[in-house]
C-alpha cells in the first residue's frame, strides 16, 4: 500500500519513520515533508494546508491506499471530509477525524460545553460574547483566569490574566485581531490546580485504545516553565507513578464519555484524541497526536502502527486491542530550537554533527532544516528533535542530552530541565493527586 502523510514537522517525520517499518506499506509520500523525511519517503512541494493540491496529487497517485492527517489546521479545514467526498469510489483509508469531530479541538467553547454536559471534570468557565459579559464573570472570580480564543491560533490563543485590567487588555487585543466579537466568543476559565500531563487514545468512533502511559510536555521556552509558550520543548514518557490500570481509569473518565457523546451527536471521532490534563481536571482536548508527544509514544510502540490506524479507521479497534505491544522502557524527546524562537526565529545557521554516530536507540527527527549546496541549515524555529529510548526515563533523558552535545549550530536553544520533574517531590505529589482522583 502507498501512504500519504499530511504533517510538516518533526511529528510528521516520526510518523513516516514508524509507518516505513510496516510490512503493509511499500511507498510513503509526504505533504510536504522535510530534510529528514526524504530518506524514508518521497517529499512533495504540497503544503499541509493546500487541500486542492493534495486531492490532485492523490488523484494522480492511484495506488495511495491510506492518508494520515496529523496536523490541526488541515483537520480543522475539513481535509478528511474533502478526501472522503472526492474518493468515494476508491478504497482509501483516511486516518484523522472529520471536520465535525475535530471541532473538539478547534472550538474551545464546544469542547468545554461537551465536558460539562458529560460530567467530565474541568475548571469552572463561562463563554463570553461581549466585553460586558466577560467582565461580569471575571469580576466574581478569583484570579488568575485563562482566556481562550474559540479558534485555533497557532497554539497562541490562550492568555493568563492576573486581574480585571488584564482581562480587559487581553480582550481588547483579541478584538483588534478579529478574534473576539459576537460571532467569535472567548472561554474564560479558572485555573486548574495540579501538574499537567498528556494522554493519547486511538479512537474508532465507538471504542478507544489508550497509549498505556502518560507523557509530560514542557511548553515554555525557558527552564522552570518560564518565558513564552512554544510548540513544546521536550516530552518524557512514561510519567512515573501512573500504571496502565491508572491510565485505563483516566481513559474511562476523560475519553469514554466524550467519545460516546460525539458519536451520539453524529460526529464519530476516528483518529487520535488527546486529553490534556491538569491535576484531576481536563484542560482541553486535541484532535490529533501531540507534538512532541507522538515522537515519544511512537518510539515505544513495538506493534505495527499502520495496523492500529487501519483498525481505528475501520471501527474495529476492539479486535486488535489486546495484541498491541509497547516497549517496557523510557523515552525522551528533546527539541532543539533556533535563536529567537518562538518570537523571531533566525534562519540560516549551518548545522554540524548530523553525520555523527548516535548512541544506540537514539534518532534525530527534522522540523525546521533545509539543505543548501553543501550544508544542512536552520530553516525555522523548531529545528530538530532528539529522541532517546533507554531502560528508564532518567537514562533516556541523559542520553538525549548527551546526543545534543553532538549537534551544533549557532544560536541553538534547548531547555536544560526536560524531565527533571520525575525527581521533583511537588510533581510527584501532583501525580499522587491525579491517582487519588480516579
Ligand atoms: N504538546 C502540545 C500539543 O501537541 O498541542
Amino acid at each position: 500500500m502507498e501512504v500519504l502523510v499530511v504533517d510538516p514537522g518533526a511529528r510528521g517525520h516520526a510518523l513516516a519513520r514508524k509507518i516505513s517499518e510496516s510490512s503493509l506499506v511499500d511507498r510513503i509520500f509526504m505533504a510536504p515533508g522535510n530534510t529528514g523525511t526524504e530518506e524514508i519517503a518521497e517529499n512533495t512541494d504540497i503544503s499541509h494546508v493546500d487541500l486542492e493540491s493534495q486531492i490532485d496529487f492523490v488523484r494522480k497517485q492511484k495506488k495511495i491506499g491510506m492518508i494520515v492527517v496529523a496536523a490541526d489546521d488541515p483537520l480543522a479545514m475539513g481535509v478528511v471530509d474533502a478526501f472522503e467526498e472526492e474518493f468515494k469510489d476508491r478504497d482509501i483509508k483516511i486516518w484523522g477525524p472529520n471536520q465535525s469531530a475535530s471541532k473538539i479541538e478547534r472550538s474551545k467553547a464546544f469542547s468545554k460545553q461537551l465536558m460539562k454536559s458529560q460530567g467530565v471534570d474541568t475548571a469552572d468557565f463561562t463563554i463570553a460574547h461581549t466585553m460586558q459579559e466577560a467582565i461580569r464573570y471575571a469580576d466574581t472570580q478569583s484570579f488568575p483566569l485563562f482566556i481562550k480564543m474559540d479558534q485555533l491560533f497557532g497554539g497562541k490563543g490562550v492568555s493568563k490574566a492576573e486581574d480585571l485590567f488584564e482581562v480587559e487588555d487581553i480582550l481588547c487585543k483579541y478584538i483588534g485581531l478579529g478574534r473576539f466579537n459576537r460571532d467569535n466568543p472567548v472561554v474564560i476559565e479558572q485555573e486548574s490546580p495540579g501538574v499537567e500531563i498528556s494522554l493519547q487514545a486511538f479512537c474508532d468512533g465507538e471504542d478507544y485504545l489508550m497509549v498505556p502511559f502518560a507523557m509530560k510536555d514542557h511548553k515554555t521556552i525557558y527552564d522552570g516553565d518560564k518565558g513564552p509558550m512554544t510548540g513544546g520543548m521536550g516530552v518524557i514518557g512514561p510519567v512515573p507513578g501512573l500504571s496502565t490500570e491508572d491510565i485505563n481509569r483516566l481513559g474511562e473518565k476523560f475519553v469514554a464519555p466524550v467519545l460516546r457523546e460525539l458519536s451520539r451527536q453524529g460526529r464519530p471521532f476516528r483518529g487520535m484524541l488527546y486529553p490534556g490534563l491538569r491535576g484531576s481536571q481536563c484542560l482541553e482536548y486535541n484532535a490529533r497526536p501531540g507534538d512532541p508527544e507522538a515522537q515519544v509514544w511512537l518510539s515505544l510502540m513495538s506493534s505495527d502502527l499502520v495496523e492500529v490506524m487501519l483498525a481505528s479507521h475501520e471501527c474495529n479497534l476492539v479486535d486488535i486491542k489486546d495484541s498491541i505491544k509497547w516497549r517496557k522502557a523510557g523515552a525522551c524527546c528533546l527539541v532543539l530550537a533556533s535563536r529567537g524562537y518562538p518570537e523571531d526565529p533566525q534562519k540560516g545557521a549551518i548545522i554540524e554533527g548530523l553525520a555523527s554516530s548516535l548512541p544506540a536507540d537514539t534518532h534525530l527527527l527534522h522540523a525546521g532544516t533545509k539543505k543548501d549546496e553543501k550544508n544542512t541549515i536552520v530553516d525555522g524555529g523548531r529545528v530538530l528533535n532528539i529522541v532517546a529510548v533507554d531502560d528508564s526515563v532518567e537514562e533516556a533523558i541523559n542520553k538525549a542530552y548527551q546526543t545534543s552535545g553532538l549537534i551544533l549550530f549557532d544560536g541553538k536553544q534547548q531547555r536544560g530541565d526536560i524531565g527533571q520533574c520525575v525527581t521533583d517531590s511537588e510533581f510527584n505529589k501532583g501525580i499522587e493527586q491525579i491517582k487519588s482522583s480516579i
